[in-house]
Parts: C-alpha cells; sequence; structure tokens
C-alpha cells in the first residue's frame, strides 16, 4: 500500500501556468477552491440537480440529456475525438445486469498534462460529469482509472469523492430521487497502454493492461464483459456546462462540429509552458502568444499538435491553422489529447524522432508481432542514424518498417509509434540524409 501522505496537496498550489480565453471547466478557478463549497458557489452539482428535478424544475429524461449532449458536438476529449453524444446511445439502456462507466485519467501520452490538472483543481466537475452520463444511461458503478505515477491528483480526487458523498450527490437515492450511482477512484498502473481502452479495463479487472480485439466494443462487452461507456476525464469535466447553459450555448462557445472549449497543454520551446483553455477554432498563433511565444524569440520550426503520436507540422503550415479537430486533420495531422509540443529553429528532427521512438519501443505492451518487433527496429534504426552510423537505404526502410505498423495491429499504438516516424521523414528528410551523409547535424546547436 503506497503512503500517499507524502504527496499530501498543500492547497496553495497555482493554477499551471494557465491563461484561458472564456473558459468552461476553468472558469474561477484559482488554485486553491477545489472544494465542494466554492464548487457549488461556482454553480457546481446545479446540472445534476436540473436533470433530477431537484431544482424546482420538471427535470431532464435520459433521452433529452443524450440529445443536449449530441446537439453540443462534444467530442471525445482522450484523442480520437468521437462524438460523445452518440458514444452515450450506444449504451444498451435496457440491458438488464450490471453496466459501468469508466473515466480515463490515464493520461500517459508524452506532451498531455491536462487531465491530472482538472482532477487537482476542479475534481467535482468531473464527478458531477459522471454522475450525468451515469444517470443517461442507466449506470449506477463508475470508475476513476487515475494514472498510476500521478499522486496528487489521485488524492484530489479521493477527497472531493468523500465531500460528494458526504453531501448526498453520489450514493444510494441522490437528493432523495430514484437514482444511485456509486463512484470509485482506481490507482491505475503508470503505463502508457494502460489508457487504450479496453487495455485500461483489463487493468481494471486486475489483469495485465494489454488490448483486447474490437469488436466487440465496451458498450457491448466492457468491464467484466458487462456494457460499459469509456470517456476521457476532460470529456466528463465538459458535461456540467452543457447541461446548465444548453448543447447549442456549448456548440456556439466553439465552431461547428467542434463544440466548446479545449484544455491544451502547451510544452517545449515556448516562455510559458503550461495548460490553456481557448474555444475550438482559435488560431494557433493566438495559442502561442497566450503561451509567450517562442522562447528566447526564437523561429518557430515545427510543432506537434496533439501529443506525441500527431504527426509534426512544419511551422508555415501550423501557423495557419486553428486548434479544432478539423483544421488540424486537414494539416495531416491529429488535435489527439492537445497536448501541443513547440520546437524551434536549433531542434534537431532526427534527436527528436529518436527520442520518441524510445518512448514507444519502451511502452508497447508486445501483444503485436508488428508492434513488439516494429517499434525495436524503427528506434535502432534513427538511434544509428543520429549516432553517425546510418546507411543510405536506412530511410526508405524507416519507412517500410512504419508503414508496416501501421493498420496491422490489435489497438492504436503501433498508429501511434509509426506516424510520428512517417511524418519526420516526409517533412524533414534532408536532416536525415545530412546525418547520414555527413555524419552530424544539420542544426548549429548540435554539432
Ligand atoms: C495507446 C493508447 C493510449 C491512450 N491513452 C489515453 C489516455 O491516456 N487517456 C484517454 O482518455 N484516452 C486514451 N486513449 C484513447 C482511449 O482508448 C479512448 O478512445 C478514450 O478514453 C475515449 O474517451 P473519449 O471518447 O472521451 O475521448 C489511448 C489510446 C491508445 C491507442
Amino acid at each position: 500500500m503506497l503512503d500517499l501522505s507524502q504527496f499530501q496537496a498543500t492547497g496553495k498550489e497555482t493554477v499551471f501556468h494557465g491563461r484561458h480565453i472564456n473558459p468552461q471547466i476553468y472558469a474561477g478557478i484559482d488554485g486553491n477552491n477545489w472544494g465542494l463549497k466554492d464548487y457549488e458557489a461556482r454553480g457546481g452539482y446545479a446540472a445534476l440537480r436540473k436533470i433530477l428535478g431537484r431544482d424546482g424544475g420538471e427535470g431532464m429524461s435520459q433521452d433529452q440529456v443524450i440529445a443536449e449532449v449530441k446537439a453540443s458536438a462534444l467530442r471525445g476529449r482522450g484523442g480520437a475525438g468521437f462524438p460523445t453524444g452518440l458514444k452515450w446511445s450506444f449504451m444498451p439502456r435496457a440491458f438488464p445486469g450490471q453496466k459501468y462507466l469508466v473515466c480515463n485519467s490515464d493520461e500517459g501520452e508524452p506532451g498531455t498534462a491536462k487531465d491530472r490538472e482538472i482532477l487537482r483543481f476542479n475534481p467535482h466537475t468531473v464527478i458531477e460529469g459522471m454522475a450525468i452520463a451515469a444517470y443517461a444511461m442507466g449506470i449506477t458503478v463508475g470508475y476513476n482509472y487515475i494514472h498510476g505515477e500521478i499522486f496528487e491528483a489521485y488524492e484530489r480526487f479521493e477527497a472531493a469523492l468523500d465531500e460528494a458523498r458526504a453531501a448526498g450527490y453520489l450514493g444510494d437515492h441522490i437528493m432523495g430521487s430514484n437514482f444511485s450511482f456509486q463512484l470509485h477512484a482506481f490507482h491505475g498502473f503508470g503505463a502508457y497502454i494502460c489508457g487504450e481502452e479496453t487495455a485500461l479495463l483489463e487493468s481494471l479487472e486486475g489483469k495485465k493492461g494489454q488490448p483486447r480485439f474490437k469488436p466487440p466494443f465496451p458498450a457491448s462487452f466492457g468491464l467484466y464483459g458487462k456494457p460499459t461507456t469509456i470517456n476521457n476525464t476532460e470529456t466528463f469535466a465538459a458535461v456540467p456546462w452543457i447541461i446548465r447553459n444548453g448543447g447549442e450555448a456549448f456548440l456556439a462557445a466553439g465552431k461547428p462540429n467542434n463544440g466548446g472549449t479545449k484544455l491544451f497543454t502547451i510544452s517545449g520551446d515556448v516562455e510559458r509552458p503550461g495548460n490553456y483553455e481557448i474555444p475550438m477554432g482559435t488560431p494557433f498563433a493566438t495559442l502561442l502568444e497566450l503561451a509567450g511565444g517562442v522562447r528566447g524569440g526564437k523561429k518557430l520550426k515545427a510543432v506537434i499538435p496533439g501529443g506525441s503520436s500527431s504527426p509534426v507540422i512544419p511551422a508555415d503550415t501550423m501557423m495557419a491553422c486553428t486548434m479544432d479537430y478539423d483544421s488540424i486533420a486537414k494539416a495531416g495531422s491529429m488535435l489527439g489529447s492537445g497536448a501541443v509540443i513547440v520546437m524551434d529553429e536549433t531542434r534537431c528532427m532526427v534527436k527528436s524522432l529518436q527520442r520518441l521512438s524510445y518512448f514507444y519501443m519502451h511502452e508497447s505492451c508486445g501483444q503485436c508481432t508488428p508492434c513488439r518487433e516494429g517499434t525495436g527496429w524503427l528506434w535502432r534504426m534513427v538511434d544509428r542514424i543520429e549516432n553517425g552510423h546510418g546507411r543510405p537505404e536506412d530511410i526508405e526502410m524507416l519507412d517500410n518498417v512504419a508503414e508496416n505498423i501501421q493498420g496491422r495491429t490489435i489497438c492504436a499504438l503501433g498508429d501511434a509509434a509509426a506516424m510520428p516516424v512517417r511524418a519526420f521523414i516526409k517533412h524533414y528528410r534532408d536532416e536525415f540524409v545530412h546525418h547520414i551523409e555527413h555524419k552530424t547535424c544539420v542544426v548549429p546547436a548540435y554539432i
């Protein structure tokens, strides 16, 4: 049993360098007001009251709640951007046995550090969002799977759960209604693969975190083989705002097909790395400005827009993008989890890819041959190019190995390892060639 007392929150934390534009999740957050009373003062649990008819109103039916979430154009914040309302409608509501709701707070993607901060600074919005989701889908038991290397967020979420239970927002007959929902925190195992939803379910069941074949999808065969809905932490965190203000208002706060605000974690070569909540569709240039611009006034070289698995985008293309699923997809990448890694002109792309490839080799669960073997080969080849032992044929071979991993594995970790390789080669082939021909880097800082 871990002794969590050594990670005790001081209560004096400040929001992780946050600067936001019209925030929804971070509205009114000052770093110290995570508790129930403050959350209620910000309008917290009003949405749960509303759907249960405990605000003097008529309440909302399950269909009405799902329709509101559909109208909001909320898309899953875990990476794939799947429409949340649609996912909720897949849950077989009339299923006679136990159904489960799971929150994915695994957050292992390099560059991503938003979910842990929501849990630290606004944990009740996740609890309320999950309770609303459970009501809409007729679910009575839920778990929040929190990454095993994140202690403070886990501890904070546990404390918030205690508060919510004591206040009657969780448990049997919530606020005297017929709706009951038991919610638990689960401290996970600190592996990237445990963020993949079916590996997460295996891990939650106490087994080794390895992905399952899909189909069947979790909506029909999930936790303990029962219908299960899994959403990301930020996805749930957005739900109370939607119910309080209406799906249309959420949609209007973003752009068509990309409702609401989104949290972006900016890291790398910027003056103020951190989490920024901005409306979907905000120009990348504005986000970069919020983060203080490129560090030291240097020139922007490239951006990885959605966590390490999303293909790198060269500076010019990125500066023309807006921060939403559609714009980033059009630029040939993915918004993913919203982890924006900024690289300035001094970054060597071979070295950057060497580091990324090492991560994927290390995190491959080993279940599928193309991923288990292929990620190792990708790293070995990039490593030898970086270290001056590259061969002229390596570049084509790298692309070929990546191509043969992509789409040939049970889960998307294989794709996540392959896509960055192909994008780095596509946009920065010259640097790879230079490394091979001259056994040194094209970037002066690395020579
Ligand atoms: C290798 C891998 C790692 C993932 N890690 C996470 C994660 O840390 N958090 C997360 O929410 N989703 C992660 N996902 C996506 C989940 O499988 C799933 O799509 C997501 O939790 C669904 O929630 P959403 O619809 O709200 O986005 C990962 C997927 C893969 C393939």
